[in-house]
């Protein structure tokens, strides 16, 4: 009963995580040191710290992007230390979505193309153009579709890159300070915009910030 309960409620779960980097002169830097984590479906989770304590590592270490020493690292029942590099891109390539800080989308590519271009990239064949209207409602952008990157600002360009991470519906979302190159006031309205993905889609978010302000609007809250 316990087991099955702990199978359904968590999108991500370590136990005993440890992470280090071997360093140029041989010693070891331990980042994340015995971690045990459980990290519930369909809410907003942030990872806070200073810069340097471990933020980007975690991070990486739960969406498969780096490997870790010792532990166990899971998204649901997938358990990573038992995956090959190919599973684990084609886990992430299906089950998971990445917002970064600095706004990757094609400049030559309108909103809709960005989107686009996100959903065959995750081969998703059938029923994109209403996909595509559905996400940019969401993220608040319809009337912007046909806009080239350029011709938006900052934190609508985070919104476009935001509604193509989750376009194909992955479980969880992984954003590595999303609102780091954002004003106090955009940056605001991306974490509120997570919030409401996580409770109206169900999506699991999982951010990083180091924006004490921010880290009040967070369902949990993981302090490195
Ligand atoms: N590839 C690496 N090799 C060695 N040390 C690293 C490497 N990547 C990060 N570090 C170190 O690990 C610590 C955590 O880094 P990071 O996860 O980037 O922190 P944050 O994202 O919170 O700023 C820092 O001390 C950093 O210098
Ligand atoms: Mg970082």
């Amino acid at each position: 009963m316990h087991e099955q309960e702990t199978q359904t409620e968590y999108i991500v779960t370590t136990d005993g995580l440890v992470k280090s980097y071997r360093l140029g002169d041989g010693s070891d830097l331990t980042v994340l040191d015995h971690l045990d984590l459980r990290l519930p479906k369909g809410k907003l989770i942030m990872i806070m710290g200073r810069s340097g304590s471990g933020k980007t590592t975690l991070i990486n270490v739960l969406s498969t992007l780096d490997d870790f020493n010792e532990g166990s690292v899971r998204l649901l029942d997938r358990e990573y230390s038992l995956m090959n590099p190919k599973e684990k891109e084609k886990l992430r390539r299906n089950q998971m979505g990445f917002v970064f800080q600095s706004v990757a989308l094609i400049p030559s590519m309108t909103a809709i193309e960005n989107i686009d271009f996100g959903l065959r990239t995750a081969g998703v064949k059938q029923g994109r153009e209403e996909r595509i209207r559905e996400v940019l409602e969401v993220v608040g952008l319809a009337e912007r579709g046909n806009h080239y990157p350029v011709q938006l600002s900052g934190g609508e360009r985070q919104r476009i890159a935001i509604a193509r991470a989750m376009a194909h519906r992955p479980p969880v979302l992984f954003a590595d300070e999303p609102t780091g190159a954002l004003d106090t006031e955009s940056g605001h309205h991306i974490a509120q915009l997570f919030k409401d993905l996580a409770e109206k889609e169900g999506i699991s978010i999982i951010m990083t910030t180091h924006d004490l302000k921010l880290a009040q609007m967070a369902d949990m809250l993981i302090r490195l």
